[in-house]
């Protein structure tokens, strides 16, 4: 049984999308810890109604990223943590993680990649202005929402939608996506070819 590690920053919707996905048996892994970077992060309640360990790590009390990153592996080694899925965590993977870890953490992200990076994809996409947007999930690399392209699914900006109507049905695509997409990588059925995925 592969063992994964979800590292949260919040609400942690996706994490309890992959959790109930888990449950259903339509994944067979466990995850073995849930980290979070906010004390507040409701993920972290999810996490402990199921009784998921739970590791909250301040980046304050670090001196730098690395330093950080370094405390998170040592953490996912003793947890022996195959696989890294980052849902809603609002920072940067330092390279050092990414070596320890490369094309074994995966991201979702809330826009059409490469199309609006960053914190603010659903409210980016929405004041620029596109028809349609979606969302993407892909292996993480050292550059911001940048990595290889695992799943992307779109939908329609209608005339109406505001942020949250947009958002709302936003992480709907999200809960089904992401799911799929971290039982293909728990199965091996993912293959790395520069920047593109193939399925195995
Ligand atoms: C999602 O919209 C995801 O795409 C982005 O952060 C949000 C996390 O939501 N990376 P939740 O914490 O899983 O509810």
């Amino acid at each position: 049984m592969k063992n994964i590690a979800v590292f949260c920053s919040g609400y942690g919707s996706n994490l309890q999308a992959i959790i109930n996905f888990i449950k259903k048996k339509k994944i067979k892994a466990r995850i073995a810890l849930v980290l979070s970077d906010r004390v507040d992060a409701y993920a972290l309640v999810r996490a402990r109604k199921e009784k998921i360990p739970v590791l909250y790590a301040d980046p304050a009390d670090f001196k730098d990223r690395v330093s950080y990153d370094r405390f998170l592996i040592s953490n996912l080694k003793k947890k022996k943590i195959d696989y890294v899925v980052l849902a809603g965590f609002m920072r940067l993977m330092s390279p050092y993680f990414i070596r320890c870890f490369r094309g074994r953490v995966l991201n979702i992200h809330p826009s059409l990649l490469p199309s609006f990076k960053g914190t603010q994809g659903i409210k980016d996409a929405l004041s620029y202005g596109v028809k349609i947007t979606g969302v993407t999930v892909h292996f993480v690399d050292e550059k911001l929402d940048h990595g290889p392209i695992i799943a992307q699914s779109a939908l329609e900006i209608k005339a109406t939608d505001t942020q949250a109507t947009l958002a709302e049905r936003i992480h709907r695509l999200e809960h089904k996506l992401y799911p799929q997409a971290v039982r293909l990588l728990i199965e091996n059925k993912l293959k790395i070819q520069g920047r593109k995925v193939k399925q195995k």
